[in-house]
């Protein structure tokens, strides 16, 4: 499997880059108890990179389903899913834990944190799995607790964190792996909106500025601009409803709990930077 590509393309060039991901009539039953369920339906559906896609649709629509097909968690029952070419479902171990370490990230919608280990360690855990130096461990670590407004809550172990503290801890943990790609189910379900509009300020850099990919499923409308296309999940079909639709790319980003009053130990009012965000 080749590794991510150090170069910086602007977003529009990316777009026209083959996809990294891709679903092919890709569909997904389940059987329970004599009846099928048809969670996820021949749908097509083409991640570039350099591209941020939302999902929106209601519960139960198949948005999970379908963003852990895409993370190769699962597999479709029909159809393929193809990563940078290849179907994931003849992926051999080795492949898929290269592909989970360097490339996907995942944003679980139950956040999947580690319950012994502090926010600090959730985050820096990965990144001493995948063989990551002592000092970059640290560097990335305390740059994305940072980004997501956490940096005084780094001790904390999950239960004495609040369940959007935990959410952004998730994030953060994703972030700081710099993969190529980020696939994240409701990221902003526990949070309030000014934190929910940081964390897809956060993706929108993270797509423009460094050419990642963004797959996000959400309830919130009001996010979806950000996003270069929305589709709408349905039934487990999905429907592209938005193009192009995201805002001026250079409008400020402020961080979460950024807010005048917010207790955040920021020491910059402003426009957090996210440099170094490209894969290494
Ligand atoms: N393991 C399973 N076995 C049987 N049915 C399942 C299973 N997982 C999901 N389903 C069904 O598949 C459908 C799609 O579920 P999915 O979790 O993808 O929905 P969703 O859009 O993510 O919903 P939500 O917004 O509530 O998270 C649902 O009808 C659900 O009941
Ligand atoms: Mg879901």
């Amino acid at each position: 499997m080749s590794q991510a590509t150090e170069e910086t393309m602007s977003g529009k060039a990316r777009a026209a880059t083959a996809p990294i991901i891709q679903a092919i009539n890709a569909s997904r039953e389940y059987h329970l108890a004599g009846e099928v369920v048809h969670a996820v339906r021949s749908v097509n559906l083409s991640v570039h990179p350099g591209q941020f896609i939302t999902l929106v649709g209601r519960s139960g629509s198949g948005k999970t389903t379908l963003l852990n097909m895409l993370a190769g968690l699962d597999h479709p029952t029909s159809g393929q899913v193809l990563f940078e070419d290849m179907d994931m479902a003849t992926f051999n171990e080795k492949q898929f834990i290269q592909l989970r370490r360097h490339r996907i990230g995942v944003v679980f919608q139950s956040f999947a944190l580690l319950p012994l280990l502090s926010a600090y360690e959730n985050v820096e855990l990965p990144m001493r799995i995948a063989g990551l130096g002592a000092s970059e461990r640290s560097k990335r670590t305390h740059e994305v607790l940072e980004m997501v407004g956490l940096e005084r809550r780094a001790k904390h172990r999950p239960y004495e964190l609040s369940g959007g503290e935990q959410q952004r801890i998730s994030i953060a943990r994703a972030v700081a792996m710099r993969p190529s790609v980020i696939l994240a189910d409701e990221p902003t379900g526990e949070l309030d909106s000014v934190n929910a509009a940081a964390i897809f300020g956060l993706f929108r850099q993270m797509v423009s500025n460094d050419g990642m990919s963004i797959v996000a499923t959400t309830h919130d409308r009001t996010l979806l601009d950000l996003a270069d296309l929305i589709y709408t999940v349905h039934n487990g079909e999905i429907d592209l409803s938005q193009v192009g639709a995201h805002v001026d790319t250079d409008a400020q980003f402020r961080r979460p709990d950024d807010t005048p009053g917010s207790g955040s130990d920021s020491d910059s009012g402003s426009g957090t930077e996210l440099t170094g965000t490209a894969k290494t």
